[in-house]
């Protein structure tokens, strides 16, 4: 590395990235940490610029810090860490969500052609299928901050709080380009025909369809359910994209295990074989391969793979996992399995 990319000045133009970001998204706590690793950086060579930088944000009170602080416990402020590489995902969808990051980075090719990205998704199908997972992976490759909204603060018990809430939500949200993630979405999206107080759930669904009309495009509007019988009709046609993460047949499951057991993640052991017979055993979810791939590494580290063949093979049947008095002690036979003692 040459002594011009050690140089201080370098590490303070690197900083100068979270710095505008924090300062966009109104965070007080990130902007002056920023701001004084960039201080400390540049004291000795640039003192004037330093103090001047310290003085102009300390203490920051803009519009966008106010809006902040009353989104506070609302949304959740995220990097997210992985990509599409991290997501096991049927072609065809993968395909799809790419299709949806590359007109996000062509948005201008497309504004001149006065269109904008489509930014509204709906991610759907049976729990532990990687819904939350892609969602992340989508801001990941937006390149852009991941909020994921908390609906403990967001649902209010006050008559009309919900709707309020949502509006400071979106407001925030289209401050500057970023991923707003609504997990189990039915909570909100409900059918506005059923459930208990119609009054309340038929004034947010109007709230929410407003609002998808209005977000801009720079925010990704991205929902989950793995109840979409449930959302109403009416919002499900403002997405421009509903995705279903169905199921994983054989050979998703079969690629899922073979990751989790690939030779890198067991040093010194090839169980890479193995990805086959899990795959075989028909569980419901990739969650459950995973879960059960990292059971088998922890066995290979505790007990030197001494249990895996009972994990794999030798699954007892749901007789079997009857006590001496005939009782069943546990529906779901992996569950019976000791964990190796460590
Ligand atoms: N497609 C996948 N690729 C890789 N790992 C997966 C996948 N799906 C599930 N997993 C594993 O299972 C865990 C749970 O997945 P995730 O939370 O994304 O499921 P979900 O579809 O959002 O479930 P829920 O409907 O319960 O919210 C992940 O952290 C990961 O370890
Ligand atoms: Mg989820």
């Amino acid at each position: 590395m040459s002594d011009r990319k050690k140089s201080p000045d370098g590490a303070a133009i690197k900083l100068l990235l979270p710095l505008i970001e924090a300062m966009r998204w109104g965070q007080p706590q990130r902007i002056s940490e920023a701001s004084e690793s960039i201080v400390s950086a540049i004291e000795e060579s640039h003192p004037a610029v330093a103090k001047k930088l310290r003085a102009l944000t300390a203490n920051s009170h803009t519009a966008t810090v106010n809006l902040a602080a009353k989104v506070e416990g609302l949304v959740h402020f995220e990097e997210a860490g992985h990509g599409f590489e991290a997501v096991v995902l049927p072609a065809a969808v993968e395909a799809e969500c790419r299709a949806i990051i590359e007109e996000h980075h062509r948005r201008n090719e497309l504004a001149s052609f006065s269109l904008n990205p489509r930014h509204r998704v709906l991610l759907h199908g049976a729990p532990g299928n990687g819904k939350t997972l892609l969602a992340e992976a989508l801001a990941h490759e937006l390149g852009v901050p991941f909020l994921r909204v908390r609906y403990g603060r967001l649902i209010g018990s006050l008559m009309g709080e919900t709707g309020r809430n949502l509006d400071l939500l979106m407001e925030y949200a289209a401050t500057a380009p970023c991923v707003l993630f609504l997990d189990e979405f039915d909570v909100v999206g409900m059918d506005r025909h059923q459930g208990g107080d119609v009054g309340e759930a038929r004034r947010i669904t109007n709230q929410l369809l407003i609002i998808l009309e209005r977000l801009p495009s720079t925010c990704m509007f991205l929902a989950a359910t793995n109840a979409n019988g449930l959302i109403d009709k009416a919002l499900l046609r403002r997405f421009d994209f509903v995705i279903e993460i169905p199921s994983p047949g054989v050979d998703l499951q079969r690629q899922c295990a073979a990751r989790e057991l690939a030779p890198t993640l067991t040093p010194g052991h090839d169980v890479s074989k193995l990805a086959e017979r899990v795959a075989s055993l028909g569980l419901d979810s990739l969650y459950e391969v995973v879960e059960l791939c990292r059971r088998i590494r922890r066995d290979l580290v505790l007990q030197q793979g001494g249990s895996i063949d009972a994990l794999l093979g030798n699954v007892p049947s749901a007789e079997e996992v009857l006590d001496r008095n005939g009782v069943q002690l546990v529906a779901d036979p992996f569950k019976c399995l000791p964990e190796p003692t460590p």
